[in-house]
Order: C-alpha cells, then structure tokens, then sequence
C-alpha cells in the first residue's frame, strides 16, 4: 500500500509505542507471546482510521492515541484466537501464536490482549470516556457473534449472500466502524460527522472482508504473509465461493468441491481454484463489491468538514483497493 507521508508518519508515532508494549514484563510465558505478533508488523488499518477520523473533525493525536493503541491491541487479540479457530499456521509472515508455542500459551496471550486494551482505553482523559467504552465493547460482542456465524457456515452449504454480508459486517465491519466512530467522539465531532464517520467506517470494512476473502485466493503466501486458500481449506463461506457455486456448472462444481475442506492446497491447486473463480466471472463479483463498498464509504466523506485528514482519510480508502496483503 502507498502511503502519503502524513499518514506514514502518523502510522510511526503509532506503532512505536505499541512495539515497546510490554518489553521485559514477567512472566515471559505470557508477555513474549502478547508483544510477539504486535511486534511482527500488520497494516495498522484500524489505529490509523482512529487517529484520522478524530484528526478529521478537529481533534490530534494526543486526544485518541491511548484508543489508537487500544484497538491494534484488541484487533491483534483477535487474530490470535482467530488462528486458532481457522487452524493457521501463518500470521504476519511468522508462525501463528499456537504454533510457534501452543494453544495454551495463544489463548492466554489472547486474553491478555484484550485486557491490555481496556487498561490502555482507560487512559484516555475525554468526558465521553464512557460512551467510548460501551462502543468499544459492543464491537466486540458483535465481533464474537460474527466469528460465531463465521464458524457455524462452514458446516452449512446453503449459506445465502445476504447471510455472508451480516456475518462480514459482524466480524469485521463493525470493528472498523468503531475505530472510525470513536476517532470522531474523541476529536469532539458533531453528531453529523460521527454518524457518517461511522457510516463510512462499516462500507469500508465490508470492502475491506471480501477484499481479505480475494486475496485468500489470488495473493502469494509470500506477500499475504497468511496461508493461502485457507478459506477453501476450511470451508468457509465468501462472496467468492457463493457466488462460484450460483454459476458454476455440474463439472465445474464437481472440479471445486474436491479441494474444499482439503489442507495444504498446492500451488496447482491453488491455480485450478482462481481459474474456477475465473471462468465463472467470480473474481470480476468480488472486485465489483469491492469497488462499489469503497464508493458508498467514500459518499459519507462528503459529510466531513473539508480538510487534510478527510483527504487522507479518502486516500487511505482507496489506496486500500490496489492492497496485497
Ligand atoms: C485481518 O486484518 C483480519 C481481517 C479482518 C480480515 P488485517 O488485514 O487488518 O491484518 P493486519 O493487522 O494487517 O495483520
Ligand atoms: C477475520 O476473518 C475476522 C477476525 C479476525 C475477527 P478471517 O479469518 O478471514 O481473517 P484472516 O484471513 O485469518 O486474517
Ligand atoms: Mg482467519
Ligand atoms: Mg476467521
Ligand atoms: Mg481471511
């Protein structure tokens, strides 16, 4: 992703205090694994949305960097357990949590993830603290309620599109959402401005799943830094592998049902799955989602007062749609 150099740089004063997170606390058992993947990189999507969003309605990053912090923690946390659940191997370029110690250690380091992120919230000096915070714990129950659909379609071949889009919008969306609303709360926005701050935040982060369920297929290991076609592995259902199936022929259906629920996919595989995708326009659906998601988010910018940070926020949008990883 190319990033102008005010977002780069406010991705920086972001990410360096979460990496000194936790250094030499004991016992090790728990805080090696807790800094382990913080310190292995990630996008830092959802802190920088925080961070704009209250920039872009008056507020500076004094005002939202302990929220900042807190959601890369909670999102981290997140996908520590996620891994576990979708049986990964690969995270961020590094052995998943479970496996690089054990499952044990990798729901511990969840839940002190998540801890840590309530105590870094908690920090934040707003008198709207508490409304922050019943935000940012509604997020996460509906977060748990879409990994909970997430898991329960994969045992489920009828699963329908509208049903695939409340899932995303749970497990994904509403986490971005927040980030969004909660950057526009803290930066003191009208009530306008965080609705649509909000608004904005939920089409991008639906943009932003299936974009995650494409790339699952198109993308090189190397560059996604996460296993690829794991989502045919575990059978889960994308717009990718509803829509296949809505217009796929006897054989082409027979051809894909062979590989689902098949670990370690290879790279031939991997190849006759994408030309699947192809050959049914598959691949042209998703990005056409992808595309008019993006469009709906950038809409509610209009409602944001003109400045730099709303273009930033446009630009981070966008340059989101050209992301490999
Ligand atoms: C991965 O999130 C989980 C999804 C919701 C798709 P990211 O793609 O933001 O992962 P990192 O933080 O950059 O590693
Ligand atoms: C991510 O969905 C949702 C959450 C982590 C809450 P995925 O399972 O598709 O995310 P990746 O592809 O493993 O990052
Ligand atoms: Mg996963
Ligand atoms: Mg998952
Ligand atoms: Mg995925």
């Amino acid at each position: 992703m190319r990033m102008n150099p005010r977002i780069f740089d406010l991705i920086e004063k972001i990410d360096g205090p979460i990496r000194l997170l936790f250094r030499d606390r004991t016992p090790a058992t728990l805080y090696e694994p807790m800094a382990y993947l913080l310190g292995a990189g990630g996008k830092r999507i959802r802190p920088l949305l925080l961070a704009l969003s209250c920039r872009s309605v008056g507020g500076g990053l004094e005002d939202c960097l302990d929220a900042a912090m807190a959601i890369e923690l909670l999102h981290t946390f997140t996908l520590v357990h996620d891994d576990i659940m979708d049986h990964d191997h690969l995270r961020r370029g590094l052995p998943t949590v479970h496996k690089k110690w054990d499952e044990a250690t990798a729901i511990l380091a969840g839940d002190g993830l998540v801890t840590a992120a309530y105590t870094g919230l908690l920090r934040t000096r707003h008198p709207e603290l508490v409304r922050v915070l019943g935000k940012f714990t509604e997020g996460l129950m509906v977060l748990c309620e879409g990994q909970a659909l997430d898991k329960a379609f994969e045992s489920r071949e009828d699963v329908a599109i509208g049903e695939y889009f409340d899932m995303i919008g749970k497990k994904t969306a509403k986490l971005i959402e927040m980030s969004c609303e909660v950057g526009g709360i803290l930066g003191n926005g009208t009530d306008r401005e965080i609705a649509a701050l909000k608004r904005f935040g939920f089409s991008l982060g639906i943009a932003f799943q299936v974009q995650d369920d494409l790339l699952d297929v198109v993308s090189k290991e190397e560059t996604l830094g996460k296993p690829v076609a794991s989502d045919i592995s575990e059978r889960k259902k994308t717009v990718l592998t509803i829509h296949f199936l809505s217009r796929a022929d006897a054989a082409q259906r027979g051809r894909f049902t062979a590989f689902c629920g098949k670990p370690g996919l290879t790279p031939a595989e991997v190849d006759e799955i994408k030309s699947l995708f192809e050959q049914t326009g598959t691949l042209a659906e998703a990005e056409r989602v992808i595309s008019e998601k993006t469009n709906l988010a950038l809409s509610e910018l209009e409602l944001i007062r003109p400045g730099q940070s709303r273009e930033d926020l446009r630009e981070l949008a966008l340059s989101l749609l050209n992301r490999e990883s």
